[in-house]
C-alpha cells in the first residue's frame, strides 16, 4: 500500500455495561481500496463502525482521518469529511416517499425553500446511475425489503462519501442483486472512494476486497492482502472461529415420511393462477426462485397474513382454516418471515420475552407469568443457536444484527409447531451459526416436522433441501427431486429459461 491511509482507528475499546464489544482493536483504510470485515455475529463489526461514524462514542483508542486526529468524533463530523454509511439496521422512514427518504436530513434548500422538484430530479439521476428501478414516490412501507435495501444504498450514495461504509449490504438480496451492489463497490472503488464492506458472504468478500480483516471478540485477529483474489476462505473460516473448520455442512440422511402438508389450489391475487403442492413428514422442501418472484407472497398467503383468493391448506388430511396469523400459530404453523426487524421481533423487549412469546401462547394460554422466572426454559435455545448476549433479560435492540436474526429463530423453535414456514432464515447469519442452524432444523425434521424453506442461498438450497420447488411470476415452474437439484437447475428454471 504505497500512500498513507485515509482512515486509522487506533486501540479502540467499547464496553456496554461492563461488557467490551470492542477490546483494543486497530484497523485501517487506504485510498480507493475495499477492505472488508469479516467474523462471527456479535464479533463487533457493527459496533466499531458505529465508533467511526460518531453513533458510539469509545471508552478509549484514537481515531484518525487524513492524519487528523479527532478526539471527539460525532455523526455530524463524520459527515463533513466525507464518511457515508449504510447500516446494517433499516433506519428508513415507513411512511415517507422513495425520495423523501433519499433527502431527509439533507434537504435541497434554496432560500429555504425545499426544492421537491430538485430532488425528483436528482433522484431520478441516481437511479439511471445505478442501473436501478425504483417507483419515486412510493412510500417506503409499502416497498420490498430489497427494494428498501437498495433506497438505502442510494441514500449513502447521494451524499457523494470519500469514505462509504457498508453493513451487510446484500443480505436481503438474490444473487443477481448482490451483483449490482458489488459491480457498484468496485465502480465507486475505481473512482477513488475507500470502501469500507462487511458481509457473511464470504465468496462475495473474496470478489471485490482488496484485503480482508479478519474481527473476533472484539480484536482484529488477522488481515489479509487479497488484491489477488486468492485468499483461502477457509483459512478465513478458521481465523473468525478460532479453531480449523470449513465451509462447507453435510446434511445427515434420515428417513422421509408420507404427505403431510398440502397446499392446493391456492390463489394469492384474484386473477392469479392456482399453487399446489405437498410436502412429506421429515422432508425439507426448498422454494427457489428470483426475488419478486412471488415466494414470500405464497408463504404469506398459507400463513394468513395475506388475503387468500380460493384454495385449501391440508395437514395430515385435515383441512386447516387460516383467516389469520393467530389461526396458524393454533394450527401448529410456524412462519419465520424475512423482514425480521419489522416483523419478528419486539426489539424493547427482553430477549427471554422475545423467545418465549409464541411458545407461550400456544402453551399456557391467559396466564400472567413473569419473564425472569422463564428463563430456565429458554437456556437450551440460546445455547444451541449460540445468541451472543450478557443477560436474557437484555432488550433486543441490544443484540448484533445476527443475534437478533437467531431470536426470531429461536422463538419458533421454542413454540413447538408442526409445520415450519422458513424465508430466507440464515440471511445475516455467520458461516459456524448457520451449521448450527441446519443441525437444529435437520433434527425438527427427523423428528417428523415438516419444513417449507425459502432461500437464495444457493449452497443452503442444495445442501438443505429433500426437493426444490422453483416459483417464477407467482407460479411453480418446476419441482426437483434430489437427484436434479444443481445451482444450475435451479437458476435455470427460475429464469424460465429451460429447454424440456
Ligand atoms: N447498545 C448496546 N448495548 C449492549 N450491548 C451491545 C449494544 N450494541 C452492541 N452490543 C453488543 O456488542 C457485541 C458486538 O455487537 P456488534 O453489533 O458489533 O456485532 P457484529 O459483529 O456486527 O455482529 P453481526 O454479524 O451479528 O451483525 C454484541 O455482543 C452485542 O450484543
Ligand atoms: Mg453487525
Amino acid at each position: 500500500m504505497p500512500k498513507a491511509p485515509i482512515v486509522e482507528m487506533r486501540d479502540i475499546e467499547k464496553s456496554f455495561h461492563g461488557v467490551k464489544a470492542l477490546n483494543g482493536l486497530s484497523m485501517d483504510l487506504y485510498p480507493g481500496e475495499v477492505h472488508c470485515l469479516v467474523g462471527e455475529n456479535g464479533a463487533g463489526k457493527s459496533t466499531l463502525i458505529k465508533v467511526l461514524t460518531g453513533a458510539h462514542l469509545p471508552n478509549r483508542g484514537t481515531i484518525i482521518v487524513d492524519g487528523v486526529e479527532y478526539p471527539h468524533m460525532t455523526a455530524a463530523l463524520s459527515k463533513k469529511l466525507g464518511i457515508g454509511v449504510v447500516y446494517q439496521e433499516n433506519l428508513l422512514v415507513p411512511w415517507m416517499s422513495v425520495v423523501e427518504n433519499i433527502f431527509v436530513g439533507q434537504e435541497m434548500s434554496r432560500l429555504g425553500v425545499m426544492r421537491h422538484r430538485d430532488e425528483v430530479r436528482r433522484a431520478q439521476e441516481l437511479l439511471e446511475k445505478l442501473g436501478l428501478k425504483l417507483k419515486l414516490n412510493q412510500m417506503v412501507a409499502n416497498m420490498s425489503v430489497s427494494d428498501q435495501q437498495f433506497l438505502k444504498i442510494i441514500k449513502a450514495i447521494s451524499m457523494e462519501p470519500r469514505i462509504l461504509i457498508m453493513d451487510e449490504p446484500t443480505s436481503m438480496f438474490n444473487a443477481t442483486d448482490a451483483g449490482k451492489v458489488l459491480d457498484l463497490v468496485r465502480r465507486i472503488s475505481k473512482q477513488g472512494v475507500s470502501v469500507i464492506y462487511i458481509s457473511h458472504f464470504l465468496k462475495e468478500v473474496k470478489q471485490i476486497a482488496d484485503r480482508i480483516t479478519v474481527i473476533r471478540d472484539g480484536k482484529s485477529i488477522r488481515t489479509y492482502d487479497n488484491r489477488g483474489g486468492d485468499v483461502e476462505l477457509d483459512s478465513v473460516v478458521s481465523d473468525m472461529v478460532g479453531r480449523s473448520a470449513t465451509m462447507f455442512y453435510q446434511k445427515e440422511q434420515y428417513e422421509i415420511g408420507g404427505t403431510a402438508f398440502e397446499v392446493k389450489d391456492l390463489r394469492v391475487t384474484p386473477d392469479g393462477e392456482p399453487v399446489s403442492f405437498d410436502v412429506r413428514r421429515g422432508e425439507i422442501l426448498g422454494v427457489a426462485g428470483m426475488v419478486g418472484a412471488g415466494r414470500t407472497e405464497i408463504a404469506n398467503a398459507i400463513f394468513g397474513v395475506r388475503r387468500k383468493y380460493g384454495g385449501r391448506i391440508l395437514y395430515e388430511g385435515k383441512e386447516l382454516q387460516i383467516k389469520s396469523p393467530r389461526d396458524s400459530v393454533r394450527h401448529r404453523i410456524a412462519y419465520i418471515t424475512e423482514d425480521r426487524q419489522k416483523l419478528g421481533l419486539n426489539l424493547n423487549a427482553p430477549v427471554v420475552e422475545n423467545l418465549t412469546e409464541v411458545g407461550m401462547q400456544t402453551t399456557i394460554p391467559g396466564f400472567f407469568i413473569r419473564v425472569r422466572n422463564l428463563i430456565p426454559l429458554v437456556r437450551g435455545i440460546i445455547d444451541g443457536l449460540k445468541i451472543k448476549l450478557t443477560s436474557p433479560m437484555m432488550a433486543a435492540r441490544n443484540l448484533s444484527g445476527g443475534n437478533q436474526q437467531k431470536v426470531v429463530l429461536g422463538k419458533w423453535l421454542f413454540s413447538n409447531s408442526d409445520i415450519f414456514l422458513f424465508d430466507e432464515p440464515t440471511r445475516g447469519i455467520d458461516v459456524n451459526s448457520k451449521a448450527e442452524f441446519y443441525r437444529v432444523m435437520t433434527e425438527l425434521a427427523k423428528e417428523g416436522k415438516t419444513i417449507i424453506m425459502i432461500s437464495s442461498d444457493m449452497p443452503e438450497l442444495i445442501s438443505i433441501s429433500d426437493r426444490v420447488m422453483v416459483i417464477a411470476k407467482g407460479r411453480i415452474v418446476k419441482i426437483l427431486e434430489k437427484d436434479e437439484i444443481s445451482e444450475n437447475s435451479i437458476i435455470r428454471y427460475a429464469l424460465e429459461v429451460h429447454t424440456a
